[in-house]
């Protein structure tokens, strides 16, 4: 997969690009490219932003700003892959999404900042405005990591072990419930024990209880 990520603060994704699935992804032969929105502004003096038609606080990203940006990498025609505009007011990100956007051969992550971009960023060149979550962060920057992250580890490979994220928090092996909870050494600790089952060394007993126990914590 190629990831694609559009922004105005490039330098924060240095870190990003360090973390161990992320460089495991990448030696597999995915690819993260950071692309910085005022390498190719139009404007004057590096300026990707306004001020808001019909007043208000803050600034807007420019769309011919962002436009440039994305024919300077995939030409005139829009790119064959979806691009993904990160802002408060889109649809919710969540572990569906994830594993739809896993299997996609590439993706352009859009970050707004300020207040965020011009309507016509959304509606003409991005495919899909997400969200991460009800709270207004100061940049879609953290969201594109969020999606990145969520993104990465579905790709085969990425984890290391093959298994661990298929049955894990949300997914449909779980039927998009909360993972069971997991308990490892001391079996006693301040006189909290792990519970029995699970030391039992019944496979299908254990197999039933965390169904249950994951069932138990979505309904809470
Ligand atoms: Cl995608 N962007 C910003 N700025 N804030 C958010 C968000 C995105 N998702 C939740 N809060």
């Amino acid at each position: 997969m190629k990831i694609d990520v559009f922004t105005l603060f490039p330098h924060w994704f240095e870190w990003f690009r360090t973390q161990r699935h992320v460089t495991n992804a990448l030696g597999l032969g995915h690819e993260l490219t950071v692309v910085d929105l005022r390498e190719t502004t139009p404007l004057k003096a590096g300026q990707v932003d306004d001020t808001p038609y019909g007043g208000g606080a803050g600034m807007v990203i420019r769309v011919d700003v962002v436009g440039a940006a994305l024919e300077a990498r995939y030409g005139t025609a829009p790119p064959p892959h979806r691009t993904i505009a990160l802002s408060p007011g889109g649809g919710q990100f969540d572990d569906a999404l994830a594993a739809e956007l896993a299997a996609e051969p590439a993706l352009t992550l859009l970050c707004g900042r300020y207040e965020g971009f011009d309507e016509r960023v959304n509606e003409h060149l991005a495919t899909d405005v997400v969200s991460i979550g009800p709270y207004v962060l100061s940049g879609g920057e953290l969201a594109a990591m969020v999606v990145a992250d969520a993104v990465t580890r579905k790709l085969p490979g990425a984890l290391g072990h093959e298994e661990s994220a298929v049955e894990e928090s949300f997914s449909a092996a779980l039927e998009g419930a909360p993972e069971y909870p997991h308990y490892t050494r001391p079996y006693d600790w301040r006189g909290h024990e792990v519970p029995d089952v699970l030391l039992s060394g019944d496979h299908a007993l254990i197999r039933e209880w965390r169904l249950a126990q994951s069932r138990d914590r979505r309904r809470k």
